[in-house]
């Protein structure tokens, strides 16, 4: 049943401090406090770059997962969605890895991606939630997901569960190939282990995120910005809000709005700016100064420090926790999946069983 909720996609979102936090346990060890992923069919510190190939949200999680690889074990990622990389003959080395990331396990373009580079010499590592699917049958190394049946044909926990997997992947092979020190790895594990209730706390919001999509069930389109971790996420919240709202919405890397995007700034675009504390922040704290100054209706992201820089300036601010930005991204993730629920309810679409969509994908 749906637990109380009105629809099983509310239920899923609502899972995912618990479900994260199974998805953790399979590689957490709370005794030693480390991340410990099992024995890999390769040697990590002799890869030179690594593959990810998936389809839709899952292909989000894998971009998630490129800067993570990227910065903590400093190897060169590819991402692709699966559709372009079994056609693209792109040149394969036999020894290299290559992540395929997948809910059901069965999505026809993944297999069949996963099907060509094993075939190519290539090792496969399998991230999947059905553990029974093809996919977890033939890789060499599969990661499971411990998200539980996932009913909502929107991906929700199932995302934020191959996040968290893939997370503990980077620190695993970033620690096989020293890139991470003592103090960082502990300074993480703990960030990780923290995640689920953060991420509970996130939920608080849920009110707030309804409220604000009050405001967007009239417009025609919206449109989604971040730096970093944050960009697939945006993209993630853009394809959530179309695929059950039936409203446009695009996300763009917030470094590419004055490459063309920015001339659709006005009052009727509602732009979702993602923007945790770090780094990136005061880079695209300049980007939401740029589309306030056009008129842009701003809905700001953010934790403590980010609202007080910028709350005078957006129309609205919803605060998260303030995290490691490592795991910013499963904490972002959630007031873009509630902002898509709330607006489809509003609006009255059939928000577990969207129409045109499927749950398993299994024809290309
Ligand atoms: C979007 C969504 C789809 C799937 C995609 C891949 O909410 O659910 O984009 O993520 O069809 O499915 P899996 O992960 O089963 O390979």
């Amino acid at each position: 049943g749906k637990g109380g909720h009105r629809h099983f996609m509310l239920k899923e979102i609502y899972e995912q401090p618990a479900v994260i936090g199974d998805s953790l346990r399979t590689f957490l060890d709370p005794a030693r406090g480390t991340i410990e992923m099992k024995e890999m069919p390769f040697d990590p510190g002799r890869l030179t770059r690594m593959l990810i190939v998936a389809c839709g949200t899952s292909a989000y999680a894998g971009m998630v997962a490129k800067y993570w690889i990227e910065q903590l074990a400093r190897l060169p990622v590819d991402v692709d969605v699966a559709s372009e990389f079994r056609y693209r003959d792109t040149p394969l080395t036999a020894g290299e890895v290559a992540v395929f990331i997948s809910q059901s396990g069965e999505t026809a373009d993944t297999l069949a991606a996963m099907r060509h580079a094993r075939a190519g010499g290539v090792v496969t590592i399998a991230v999947v939630n059905v553990p029974e699917s093809s996919m977890a049958r033939e890789a060499d190394l599969v990661l499971r997901t411990k998200a539980g049946p996932e009913i909502g044909v929107a991906s929700t926990k199932a995302f934020t569960c191959q996040l968290v997997t893939l997370v503990c992947l980077a620190i695993s092979l970033g620690r096989a190939r020293g890139t991470i020190d003592t103090a960082r790895d502990q300074k993480l594990t703990q960030a990780i282990a923290e995640v689920p209730s953060r991420v509970a706390d996130v939920l608080n919001n849920d009110g707030r995120m309804r409220s604000i999509a009050e405001s967007l069930v009239h417009v025609t389109g919206v449109l989604y910005v971040g730096r970093g971790t944050a960009f697939p996420i945006a993209l993630e919240g853009a394809l959530k809000f179309k695929e059950i709202s039936y409203i446009h919405a695009e996300a763009y890397a917030a470094g590419e709005l004055k490459h063309g995007p920015i001339a659709l700034i006005d009052d009727g675009l509602p732009v979702v700016a993602l923007a945790p504390s770090g780094p990136l922040f005061d880079k695209t704290a300049s980007n939401i100064e740029e589309i306030v100054a056009r008129r842009g209706r701003v809905i700001l992201i953010t934790d403590e420090a980010g609202a007080a820089r910028l709350s005078d300036l957006v129309a609205e601010v919803v605060v998260l926790p303030t995290v490691d930005p490592v795991v910013a991204p499963l904490l972002y993730a959630l007031p873009v999946q509630l902002l898509a629920y709330h607006t489809a309810v509003l609006k009255g679409t059939d928000v577990d069983q969207p129409r045109n969509l499927a749950k398993s994908v299994t024809v290309e």
